[in-house]
């Protein structure tokens, strides 16, 4: 471990009881990794939010396979202490056995040291055959991004006591199978508080209320960096949409009012140099027609 920090899947499921919540926060590319990296987070998902943080798209389900390598990759290059979670998108496990393997595998050379998908029982084969190829698997039920045609939109999960069980069971079946972790969004805290009491490995929750192992954010959410969506659980610990929309404006004003660049902002040729050129500038100029 480096620090107190988890360096390793199994390090994250170690931390089970200890008492310390775990924190993992998103990034998508260098700039944001060494942000959260050097917050000091736990965890750093390359999430499918991607899609639509980044990449402008309306829900997850847009994002290939090549987009998260592209992504996983520039998070991994900042060598980061935290552990690099890459999020299998959608379609990429569903196929067969072999493909998942693969998709998977693209992950872990891209620099992530474990892998996230979505999805209870139904799931089962595609956590085993993963974790067949000695890749750690982090579990995800509750809200699944990548199921909201099959729910009908971005909806609460786990409401009634049947769908609560559903919940429970999927998420022990994850851990049995051998995830190292499960991420429960958007559920009532009663339920996540039971999942937390029901399995060995540690819950991350987002929209699941505090009585989870660890909880997470997108980094975009938890910024201000975008405001088109905005769910209950979100805290917004910056504004920094607006402040960057003020500073851009603040560089137009300057630009058109001739206030930028000034001389500090200027590189200056020596001072003959610069007299030099400017007579040549003088005798080059075209002559102007007298009125
Ligand atoms: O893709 C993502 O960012 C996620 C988190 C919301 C948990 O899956």
């Amino acid at each position: 471990m480096v620090g107190s920090r988890p360096a390793s899947a199994p390090d994250v499921a170690a931390r089970k009881g200890s008492g310390t919540p775990l924190v993992m926060v998103t990034a998508y590319d260098a700039p944001s990794a060494r942000v959260v990296d050097e917050a000091g987070v736990d965890l750093i998902l390359v999430g499918d939010t991607l899609a639509m943080v980044v990449l402008g798209y309306d829900d997850t389900l847009h994002v290939t396979i090549d987009d998260m390598v592209h992504h996983i990759g520039a998070v991994a290059r900042t060598k980061p202490e935290a552990l690099v979670v890459g999020d299998l998108p959608w379609m990429s496990y569903h196929v067969s056995r072999e493909e998942t393997v693969c998709n998977a595998a693209a992950l872990i050379r891209a620099g992530a040291g474990a892998v996230k998908l979505e999805g209870g029982r139904k799931r089962l084969d595609s956590v085993r055959a993963i974790l067949d190829a000695e890749i750690p698997v982090m579990g995800h039920v509750g809200l699944t991004p990548q199921s909201i045609h099959a729910f009908g939109g971005f909806r609460v999960q786990g409401k009634t006591l049947d769908a609560a069980r559903e919940i429970v069971d999927d998420a022990m079946a994850l851990a049995e199978a051998g995830c190292f972790a499960v991420v429960l969004e958007c559920v009532p805290d009663a339920v996540a508080r039971l999942v937390t009491d029901s399995i060995p490995v540690p819950t991350i929750g987002i929209g699941a209320g505090r009585h989870c192992d660890g909880q997470v954010l997108v980094y975009h959410d938890l910024l201000g960096l975008q405001d088109w969506l905005r769910p209950k659980f979100v805290r917004r610990y910056a504004n920094l949409q607006a402040d960057a929309i003020t500073a851009v404006g603040r560089f137009a004003d300057d630009v058109r009012a001739g206030n930028f660049p000034s001389s500090d902002e200027t590189y200056h040729a020596a001072d003959d140099v610069a007299e030099t050129l400017r007579l040549n500038d003088r005798t080059s100029a075209p002559e102007t027609a007298s009125a």
